[in-house]
C-alpha cells in the first residue's frame, strides 16, 4: 500500500510541476525567443517508435516540448548535434534495458514507454531557460554539452539538460565545430583522467598507446595527450595515418599491414593504452605496459550493456561485476591494471577543455555536416564506419550562423 500511495504521489508531483514548469516555459519562450510558430507545447524532431534500422527514423513536427521538472535544469535551443557511434547502437536496441531502469528506477511504466524516443548526444545552442536554482548560466548563453544516453537527445530543436552537464561553449568555434566534441571529449577524459589516473601535471613524456586513433575518441584524445605533453603512439588504417600525423601523433602503426600485436611489441613499453577496438586486443594489449609501474589498460570496449540486454538488470550486472573482477586479477597479479572506462557527462570537464580549445590546443575535426533533413543520411555515414572524426548535423541554422 505504501508503495502504491509513492507511485501515485510521485505521478502527481511530477505532472503538478510540469505543468508549472510549462506555464513558466511557455511565457518565456515567447518573451526571450523567437522559436517555430508551433514550438509552444511541441517542436520538431527526429525521433524513433521502435528499435531497428535506419527505416525506424521518423520526422516530426509534434515533438512534445523539454520541460524544466528539476530546478536545476535548463533548456537549450539545439544549434547542432553531433552523432557517434552510441546513436546507431541505440536505434538498434543497444542498451535498451540499463536506459530503462536509469528513466524510471522505480519500473512504473509499462514496456515501450522511451519511445517516441530521441537520440543525438552531443549538443551545441544557446540556453533559453534556466531552473529557479541554476547559478552559473542564464538565458541566451552559448553551451554545449554531452546529453548522457537515458535523457531525450539533441536531435531535436531543443532539448532539456542538468547544468552540471552544460559548459558555455568555446568562443573560438562555431555551433557546428562545437557540437563535434563533448560526447568524445568527455568520453576520453572519464577513460584517460578519471580511469587512467592522467592530469596535465603527471603527463609529460608517459609513453601512450590509442589502440583505433582514427575516430572521434581517438582524435581528441591524441590531442589532449599532446597539449600535455605525453609521447603518444597510434594504430589506425593505413589512409588516416597523415591524417593523425597532422595532429601530433608521435608513431603510427598500420593494423591493415598484418597482426598489429608484432610492430607493436617492438617497441617500448606503454604506461598507459586505451583501446577504442575491444575484441582480441585484449589478448595482447596487456603484455605492451610496463609491469609493475603502475601502468595501465584502460577499454571502452565493454560487455556492460550486452549483458543487461541479454541477462536482465540483477543477472547482468552481477556477470559484468564477475568478468572485471576476474580481468582486473588476472592481470594484477602479472603487476599491471586492467580497467573498464565509461563515458560520463560533465559540465567541468567541459569547462577545462573548453579553455584548451580557445587556446589552440584542441581542434574541432569535423568529417561531415547534414543538414536537419538529412538525419537518416548522418546515421547511414556513421553506421558505414571508418570516421576521421565526427559527423555533425546542422538544427535551426542560420539563425547564429553556425
Ligand atoms: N564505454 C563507453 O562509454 C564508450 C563511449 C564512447 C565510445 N565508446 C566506444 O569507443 C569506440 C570508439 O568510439 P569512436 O566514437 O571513436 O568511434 P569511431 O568514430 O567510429 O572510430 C573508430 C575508428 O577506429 C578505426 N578502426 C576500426 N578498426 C580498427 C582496428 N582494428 N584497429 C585500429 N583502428 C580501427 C576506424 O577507422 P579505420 O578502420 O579506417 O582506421 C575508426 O576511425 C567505439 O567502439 C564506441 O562504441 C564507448
Amino acid at each position: 500500500a505504501h508503495y502504491l500511495e509513492l507511485c501515485v504521489w510521485r505521478e502527481n508531483y511530477a505532472s503538478r510541476t510540469r505543468l508549472f514548469h510549462r506555464n513558466i516555459s511557455r511565457t518565456l519562450v515567447s518573451r526571450f525567443f523567437k522559436t517555430s510558430s508551433s514550438c509552444k507545447s511541441v517542436m520538431p524532431a527526429w525521433v524513433i517508435d521502435k528499435y531497428g534500422g535506419n527505416d525506424v527514423l521518423r520526422f516530426t513536427k509534434n515533438a512534445s516540448f523539454p520541460v524544466i521538472t528539476y530546478p536545476n535544469e535548463v533548456i537549450v535551443k539545439v544549434f547542432a548535434a553531433g552523432l557517434n557511434p552510441i546513436d546507431v547502437s541505440m536505434r538498434g536496441g543497444y542498451g535498451a534495458a540499463t536506459m530503462s531502469m536509469k528513466r524510471d528506477p522505480l519500473n512504473i511504466n509499462q514496456r515501450g514507454s522511451e519511445f517516441p524516443l530521441t537520440l543525438g548526444r552531443d549538443v551545441s545552442g544557446v540556453i533559453m531557460e534556466c531552473g529557479l536554482d541554476v547559478k552559473y548560466f542564464q538565458e541566451r548563453d552559448e553551451v554545449w554539452a554531452a546529453i548522457p544516453p537515458w535523457k531525450r537527445g539533441s536531435l531535436a530543436e531543443f532539448v532539456v539538460l542538468s547544468a552540471n552537464e552544460v559548459s558555455l561553449k568555446p568562443k573560438s568555434l562555431s555551433h557546428t565545430e562545437a557540437a563535434a566534441i563533448p560526447y568524445v571529449a568527455t568520453t576520453a577524459w572519464s577513460a584517460l583522467v578519471n580511469t587512467g589516473g592522467l592530469t596535465k601535471d603527471n603527463c609529460a613524456k608517459k609513453r601512450v598507446l590509442i589502440i583505433g586513433g582514427s575516430g572521434g575518441v581517438g582524435t581528441f584524445a591524441i590531442q589532449m595527450l599532446k597539449a600535455w605533453g605525453a609521447h603518444v603512439t597510434v594504430t589506425c588504417s593505413q589512409n588516416a595515418e597523415h591524417f593523425v600525423m597532422g595532429l601530433g601523433v608521435d608513431h603510427v602503426v598500420d593494423y591493415t599491414a598484418g597482426p598489429v600485436e608484432v610492430p607493436l611489441a617492438a617497441l617500448d613499453k606503454f604506461d598507459l593504452i586505451l583501446d577504442n577496438i575491444g575484441g582480441s586486443t585484449e589478448r595482447w594489449a596487456l603484455n605492451l605496459l610496463k609491469p609493475w609501474s603502475g601502468a595501465k589498460y584502460v577499454t571502452l570496449v565493454t560487455p556492460f550493456f550486452q549483458n543487461t540486454d541479454t541477462l536482465g538488470i540483477a543477472d547482468g550486472m552481477l556477470q559484468t561485476t564477475a568478468t572485471v573482477a576476474s580481468k582486473a586479477l588476472k592481470h594484477l597479479v602479472k603487476g599491471v591494471h586492467y580497467r573498464w572506462g565509461f563515458f560520463a557527462p560533465s559540465g567541468s570537464a567541459l569547462d577545462e577543455i573548453r579553455e584548451m580549445v580557445d587556446s589552440g590546443q584542441i581542434h574541432a575535426v569535423v568529417e561531415e555536416t547534414f543538414s536537419f533533413a538529412q538525419v537518416p543520411q548522418a546515421f547511414a555515414k556513421v553506421e558505414r564506419g571508418h570516421a576521421r572524426g565526427k559527423t555533425v548535423v546542422q538544427i535551426n541554422k542560420g539563425t547564429d550562423g553556425a
